[in-house]
């Protein structure tokens, strides 16, 4: 389970998550939607201890990111971007070397190893370098990564984002299945037809707050619309109001000069050992 209460970080102006609070219980998909730079990404940068919040705090499974960072390490999983992918290493080498890092050898982790490239379909590329892998081959390594400690919560950003139709239902058929075996799951998507789908619960997040949370079927009664894009748009603002989504303290401009002169790379606390979230 993971429980996010009232975190804040602000880039400068940019109040990139504003006072955050949401909670994702086990057995369930949590999604967290919102427009471009609506603060998805930080949000599950400061929950993997990343990033340090300003204010609030994250507890997965009762252990406080702040306080007990080794133990929300153990019980957590991230998945983001298909960057860190070490083209030198086979997918199988991946697997051990995150899973040793993670405090598995010998037997145990061999096998969790083959369970994972069985369950990721990834046979036919497990021991060939990744070097020129495709996207959706980095993908399933960094998610086999994620798993391979067979954490009870795991987070992945935008996770079928550029895969192909197979690959894309192969994804959605795990997040299921990880969430019916009791796993906790939270991830960012764009696909509405995919949140209302897979999700359980959905939190809307726009420009750094939480403007929705419930399940898809509640906030489409929430805002009498009988689509879960139409009700994602009404709560955005309109379609006016998604074009204007990037936000600051004080005037609504999408421009960061922070991000543009280097002061962009997250400040690692090091959950994992490369959590692979320092994409920007
Ligand atoms: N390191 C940083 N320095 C400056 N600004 C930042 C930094 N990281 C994020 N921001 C800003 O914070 C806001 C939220 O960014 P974030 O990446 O969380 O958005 P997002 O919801 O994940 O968007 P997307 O859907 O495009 O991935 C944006 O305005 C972004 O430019
Ligand atoms: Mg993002």
């Amino acid at each position: 389970m993971i429980e996010v209460r009232d975190l804040v970080k602000h880039y400068g102006d940019v109040r990139a998550v504003d006072g955050v609070s949401f909670v994702c219980p086990n057995g369930q998909v949590t999604g967290l939607l919102g427009p471009n730079g609506a603060g998805k990404t930080t949000t599950l940068r400061m929950i993997c201890g990343l990033i340090r919040p300003m204010r609030g705090t994250v507890v997965v499974d009762g252990h406080d990111v702040k306080k007990d960072p080794s133990s929300v390490r153990r019980s957590l999983g991230v998945q983001t971007d298909s960057a860190g992918v070490y083209p030198r290493l086979t997918p199988r080498e991946h697997l051990r070397y995150y899973g040793g890092f993670y405090g598995l050898s010998g037997n145990e982790l061999e096998r969790r190893i083959d369970e994972i490239i069985e369950i990721l379909g990834m046979d036919e590329f497990a021991d060939r370098r990744a070097q020129g892998f495709s996207r959706g081959q980095r993908q399933k390594v960094i998610l086999g990564r994620a798993l391979v400690h067979n954490p009870n919560n795991i987070i992945m950003d935008e996770p079928t984002s550029g895969l192909d139709v197979m690959a894309v239902r192969e994804t959605r058929s795990m997040i299921r299945t990880l969430s019916d075996k009791g796993h906790c799951v939270l991830f960012t998507t764009h696909y509405m037809d995919e949140a209302a789908r897979l999700c359980d619960k959905i939190a809307i997040i726009i420009r750094g707050r939480i403007a929705a949370f419930g399940s898809p079927q509640q906030l489409m009664e929430e805002t009498g619309r009988n689509s879960l894009e139409d009700a994602f748009v009404q709560l955005a603002g309109g379609e006016e109001g998604l074009l204007v989504s990037g936000h600051s303290g004080n005037d609504g401009s999408n421009d960061h000069p922070a991000a543009a002169s280097g002061q962009d790379q997250p400040e690692r606390e090091s959950v994992g050992a490369d959590a692979g979230m320092g994409r920007r």
